[in-house]
Parts: C-alpha cells; sequence; structure tokens
C-alpha cells in the first residue's frame, strides 16, 4: 500500500492526512474484496524498517491503527473478513496486541482471509520459522515444514503480487510464498487505487500462463 505520503505531499497537506486516507482505501479494497470473494489477500500496513521513520509519523500510523481497530470491534458487521494479523506483534504496545487478539477472535466465523502484515519482514518471518524448527529439533526440513512454520500456516502459496506507488520491488514481502506468484506493478498512489484498478490487476492475472516451471503442452 504504497504512496500515502506522496498523496498527501501533491495535496500540501501533512503525511498524516495521507495515512487516513490510505485506511479508508484499505477499507474501499477490503470490501470489494468482499464481493470479489477472494480466498485470502494480505495488505502490507507496516514493516519491520517502518519503525526507522521519524517517531510522530509511527505514533500517529499506531493511533490510525488503534482507531480502525475499535471501530471494527464497535460495528459489529455481518459481512467481513476474517483477520490475521502477520509478523512479530511483540513490539506493539499491550493495548493494541490485545485489540489485534480480539478482532481475530470475533472474526474468525468469516469465510475470506484478510492478513494485515504489521511489524512485517519475510527475512524475521524466516528466522522465526527456523528457530521454531531448530526447537522442536526438526532434521532434515523439507519446504513444507519452512511454509507450516510461517505467519501465514495454512493458507495457500501466494498468486498475485500487487504493488502501488510506482515502486518495483518487494520490500521483504511474502518472499517464500510468493515464489510462483504474477507481479502487478500500478503507478497509482495507495489512495487513489480503486476497485476497477483492482480489476485490472485481475485481468492481467488471469491472462498470464502459469508454468510453475514446468511446461505447458500444445497440440501442433
Ligand atoms: C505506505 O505509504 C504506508 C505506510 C508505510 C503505513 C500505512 C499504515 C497505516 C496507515 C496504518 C495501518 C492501518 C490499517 C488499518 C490499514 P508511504 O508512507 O510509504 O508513502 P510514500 O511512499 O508516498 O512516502
Amino acid at each position: 500500500m504504497d504512496g500515502n505520503g506522496r498523496w498527501a505531499k501533491s495535496r500540501l497537506m501533512p503525511r498524516l492526512a495521507g495515512h487516513k486516507e490510505g485506511v479508508e482505501n484499505f477499507k474501499r479494497i477490503a470490501e470489494y474484496l468482499i464481493e470479489l470473494d477472494i480466498e485470502v489477500a494480505t495488505f502490507y500496513a507496516f514493516s519491520t524498517e517502518n519503525w526507522k521513520r521519524p517517531q510522530d509519523e509511527v505514533e500517529n500510523i499506531m493511533s490510525l491503527l488503534v482507531e480502525y481497530l475499535e471501530k471494527w470491534l464497535a460495528q459489529n458487521n455481518e459481512k467481513n473478513m476474517r483477520f490475521r494479523f502477520i509478523g512479530d506483534r511483540r513490539a506493539f504496545s499491550p493495548r493494541i496486541q490485545a485489540l489485534m487478539d480480539e478482532v481475530e477472535k470475533k472474526s474468525s466465523h468469516f469465510r475470506n482471509q484478510l492478513n494485515l502484515a504489521l511489524n512485517y519482514g519475510s527475512r524475521d518471518e524466516l528466522a522465526r520459522a527456523f528457530r521454531l524448527l531448530a526447537e522442536e529439533g526438526k532434521k532434515d526440513i523439507t519446504p513444507e515444514d519452512i511454509s507450516s512454520h510461517l505467519y501465514t500456516v495454512g493458507q495457500p502459496d501466494v498468486d498475485l503480487i500487487i504493488r502501488t506507488g510506482g515502486e518495483i520491488r518487494l520490500s521483504n514481502f511474502l518472499l517464500y510464498q510468493s515464489a510462483y506468484a504474477e507481479f502487478y506493478f500500478s503507478d497509482k498512489l495507495w489512495p487513489d487505487f480503486s476497485s476497477e484498478d483492482l480489476d485490472d490487476a485481475i485481468a492481467y492475472f488471469n491472462h498470464r500462463e502459469r508454468r510453475f516451471g514446468g511446461v505447458i503442452e500444445r497440440k501442433p
């Protein structure tokens, strides 16, 4: 979800205004994902590196997160996503951790999965997986063993990665899970990324020929 800061700057507004609009767009796109009946979607909201931002920006982002989670719990929605917070949540305040636990619990009956990546980084996730496997005394480690010790345990591999804001890099996002993912890069800043843009990304994906390292037999 890249481009909140630039969206605000282009309007001569503070970065916080961009993050606020970013959360509004997150809500719009999450609703649209339910409409499309997407099985699993992951939003990269805050990376293990994002703590390096100025303290007031980090505090603002944390306040927006608290506001979002509190409102979610208050609204009692009929239609919603099943939340999972992926990342090392120990870095967050006890209040935020409690909200995460509650939202996960109260959304567990919904059908479509929404992962919100917070204090997430793939390198951190992989190191954690290897630590857990070592603690279990696991030998002859298989790719499946690694998958089952990631935050995304039980979820399918990534089909499509969409990055907004014109950047063409992965930035430590779902490195292991996206081994055979398709990539879609959009110049739109995240607050401007619309449901029509998501349709375009999905249409692009639907025209990709996915071989997963194999070959596709064609009749002569
Ligand atoms: C990316 O734009 C945005 C972030 C790193 C933070 C976004 C997270 C939140 C607003 C809180 C999360 C809460 C929910 C519920 C989604 P950027 O600041 O990197 O933009 P730029 O590239 O234009 O500077």
